[in-house]
């Protein structure tokens, strides 16, 4: 007897079966808004390569955030770029600058958002490098006193989470003991443990202005393209020194990594959809190559299904105004 087929059009048919079925949901608390704070502005600056993305002075910044938080924004992560620049990026942990402001402005304005605060020197150097530079390189653990310092200064502030993004070796331990010795234990850390040496940071120098006197690349602390199992061992490392969250970036070329991770550890999973990635759709967009909502959907869809918690995207507000409606 012929065997009869399976009808799998049934779960499919109508948009009421397909919303009852879906296995994967987008939720406004997925998502992390990113947002350049710049301190020597008076009105936003759009980033060119970036359609939609602003660099904020500090007081909008704060107007910003709360009128996304009205529309169900639960997340920001915020980037600085300082008035001035040196070789060791001290204007990170001035207790005025721009960042520090904006996070004081936010948690007394809109206490609920959870800030997490970005923690790197790159912004704040004039030779554009996420670290103290020498002759030799990259000097790894001066760099390491450069950041407790910042995190510190951001945990006064009020910041939520602590994110070092310069993969230097030791980071996550390095903050965890400055925090928990200025008393700052509910400070979290949220690692940047899998990030790539990526071709698709390109917008983000621009917006950040990071890239400008910027000589080399970052080869020799982010990881190859090519690795997986080194990515597993940096995460499970930083979760052993500490770090309440961990992050894979950029986020749509590595989908293999957020899965792997998600099978392997227990620890909640961000994914950053990446400056690139962000300004590839948008372009697309432009290009009429695809639709503006579906488009950007299905970008954080396939993070949400690879097995992200949180996705950090400049689409953040996009998407909720598509949830929305
Ligand atoms: C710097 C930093 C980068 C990003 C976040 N923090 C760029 C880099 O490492 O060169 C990239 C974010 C993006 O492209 O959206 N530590
Ligand atoms: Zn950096």
């Amino acid at each position: 007897m012929q065997q009869k087929i399976k009808r799998f059009h049934t779960v499919r048919r109508t948009l009421g079966v397909r919303e009852l079925l879906a296995e994967t949901r987008i939720d406004p608390s997925d998502l992390i808004w990113p947002l350049f704070i710049r301190e020597d502005i008076a009105a936003p600056v759009p980033v060119p390569s970036m359609p939609g993305v602003f660099q904020y002075p500090p007081d909008i910044a704060i107007n910003e955030v709360e009128t996304a938080y009205r529309s169900g924004l639960r997340g920001v992560l915020i980037f600085g770029i300082p008035r001035q620049k040196d070789a060791h990026g001290t204007s990170a942990w001035n207790p005025q600058g721009g960042v520090q402001t904006v996070i004081k402005g936010i948690k007394q304005r809109v206490p609920n958002i959870v800030i997490f605060a970005d923690c790197c020197l790159c912004e704040y150097t004039n030779h554009g490098h996420c670290g103290i530079l020498t002759t030799r390189g990259l000097d790894n653990d001066a760099t390491l006193d450069c950041l407790k310092k910042i995190a510190f200064s951001y945990a006064n502030a009020g910041a939520d989470f602590i994110a070092p993004s310069g993969m230097m070796d030791g980071a996550v331990q390095a903050i965890r003991q400055s925090l928990d010795d200025a008393r700052h234990n509910h400070t979290g850390i949220l690692a940047y443990s899998a990030k790539y040496a990526s071709s698709l940071y390109g917008p983000f120098r621009d917006a950040a202005g990071s890239g400008t006197q910027f000589i080399g690349d970052r080869k020799h602390h982010q990881i190859a393209p090519t690795q997986r199992r080194e990515a597993i061992l940096e995460t499970v490392q930083d979760i052993s020194e500490g770090a309440d969250l961990v992050m894979v970036k950029p986020g749509m070329m590595y989908l293999d990594i957020i899965r792997e991770l998600r099978d392997q550890i227990k620890t909640p999973i961000v994914a950053y959809q990446v400056s690139g990635e962000y300004s590839m759709l948008q372009l697309a967009i432009k290009h009429n190559l695809a639709n503006d909502r579906d488009i950007i959907m299905e970008s954080v869809i396939s993070l949400k299904r690879a097995g992200a918690d949180l996705i950090i995207t400049y689409a953040a507000r996009d998407i909720l105004r598509i949830l929305s409606s």
